[in-house]
C-alpha cells in the first residue's frame, strides 16, 4: 500500500472509534432528556388529570383530561397547549411567563386571557423535553 494510502485508512479507523466513542454519549444525552421530559411530567403533576400514563384521566377529585396517547397534535400545538393552555377548559397553562413575557398561540405578549388556570411552574426547556418525553413514550402507544 503507498504510503498515502495508509494514512487514508488510518484516518478512515480513527474517525470510526471517534464515532463510535460518541454513540453511548449520545444515547445518555437522549436518556437524561427524557427523564428531563418525565421529572417535568411529575412536577407539574399531569397525571392528575390524565392519568399516570397518559391514558386519561377518570375524573373525581380531578378533572378528567383526555388521553394523550391518541392525541393529534404536533410538537408545535403541544408546546403551546402545555405551556399556554387552553382557555375556557380545564387544562392550565404551565410556561413560566406564559402571555405576559413569553408569547402564546402567536398572539402579542399581554395579559392571559380570561378562563384560563395558570400554573407557571415549568420553564421552557422543560416543556420541550416533555412534549419529546411524550412523543417518545406516550403519544400513539
Ligand atoms: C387540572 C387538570 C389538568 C391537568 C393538571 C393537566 N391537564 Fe391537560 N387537559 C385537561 C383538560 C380538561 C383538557 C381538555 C381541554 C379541552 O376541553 O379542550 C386537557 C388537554 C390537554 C392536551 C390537548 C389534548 C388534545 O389532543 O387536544 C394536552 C396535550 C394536555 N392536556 C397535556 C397536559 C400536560 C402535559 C399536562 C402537565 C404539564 C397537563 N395536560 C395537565 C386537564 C388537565
Amino acid at each position: 500500500m503507498t504510503r498515502a494510502g495508509t494514512i487514508a485508512l488510518g484516518a478512515v479507523t480513527l474517525l470510526a472509534l471517534i464515532l463510535l466513542a460518541l454513540m453511548p454519549s449520545a444515547h445518555a444525552q437522549d436518556a437524561a432528556r427524557l427523564a428531563a421530559g418525565e421529572a417535568a411530567w411529575n412536577k407539574a403533576g399531569c397525571l392528575q388529570c390524565h392519568g399516570s400514563a397518559g391514558e386519561g384521566g377518570s375524573g373525581g377529585e380531578f378533572p378528567a383530561g383526555p388521553s394523550l396517547r391518541t392525541t393529534q397534535l404536533n410538537r408545535v400545538m403541544l408546546v403551546d397547549t402545555i405551556g399556554c393552555g387552553r382557555p375556557g377548559t380545564q387544562m392550565p397553562g404551565w410556561l413560566d411567563g406564559a402571555y405576559t413575557e413569553i408569547s402564546c398561540y402567536g398572539l402579542p405578549k399581554g395579559p392571559p386571557p380570561a378562563g384560563l388556570d395558570l400554573t407557571p411552574v415549568l420553564s421552557g426547556d422543560e416543556v420541550a423535553a416533555l412534549v419529546d418525553y411524550m412523543m417518545a413514550k406516550m403519544i400513539g402507544k
